[in-house]
């Protein structure tokens, strides 16, 4: 078990667990209730997958990242401001450090494109800025300048992108199924 808050998170172990997890997030919302996206975690993971499918189609883990960033929500439900954290956690072991990095850098770098992005910060949804909030609002100037330096950054911006994108009621995209192939890939290239 890791400590990542003051709930304890147990890393998921296989694949199989992992794909019957995002399943059960069908119909789950995000840790602001009412005042979150309005849409279900399953719905949004599979929509923000399929974006980053098409804009990274060579990039398998990107893509993965896409589909396990905001599982967080569910491990712990409550921390809207440390779900990154926690789902990267929960993925680290069995889908490797870099989608885990990503799955943590999705929070932080929602500042960081509001700070230096003005379209991005008009397309933040309703739930994104409530929660933006609680996060520390737009990065500092030195914050912005340290983000920019994660090797990570520019695919956690990416990322970032797709999941703002990706949050379409009733958008059809590939269900989870599709998206076994690419888990069992790169859990495999981690081992
Ligand atoms: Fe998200």
């Amino acid at each position: 078990m890791l400590c990542v808050t003051a709930t304890p998170v147990t890393p998921v172990s296989t694949v199989d667990e992992l794909i019957a997890f995002i399943a059960a997030c069908n119909g789950v919302m995000d840790s602001l209730g009412p005042d979150g996206d309005p849409i279900d975690i399953l719905a949004h993971s599979l929509q923000t997958a399929h974006v980053l499918s098409v804009r990274v189609p060579d990039d398998l883990e990107l893509q993965v990242a896409g589909l396990v960033h905001d599982l967080g929500h569910v491990v712990v439900t409550g921390e809207p401001v440390a779900h990154g954290e926690i789902g990267a956690a929960y993925v680290r072991e069995l889908l490797g450090d870099r989608v885990a990095r990503l799955t943590e850098l999705h929070v932080p770098a929602k500042r960081y494109l509001v700070a230096t992005d003005a379209r991005y910060a008009q397309r933040l949804s309703d739930g994104s800025t409530v929660s933006l909030a609680m996060q520390g609002g737009a990065m500092t100037a030195g914050e912005v300048a340290a983000f920019a330096a994660n090797p990570y950054a520019h695919d956690a911006a990416e990322l970032r992108h797709a999941d703002e994108g990706a949050k379409v009621v009733g958008r059809a995209v590939p269900e989870l199924d599709a998206w076994v192939p690419a888990l069992r890939e790169v859990a495999a290239s981690v081992r």
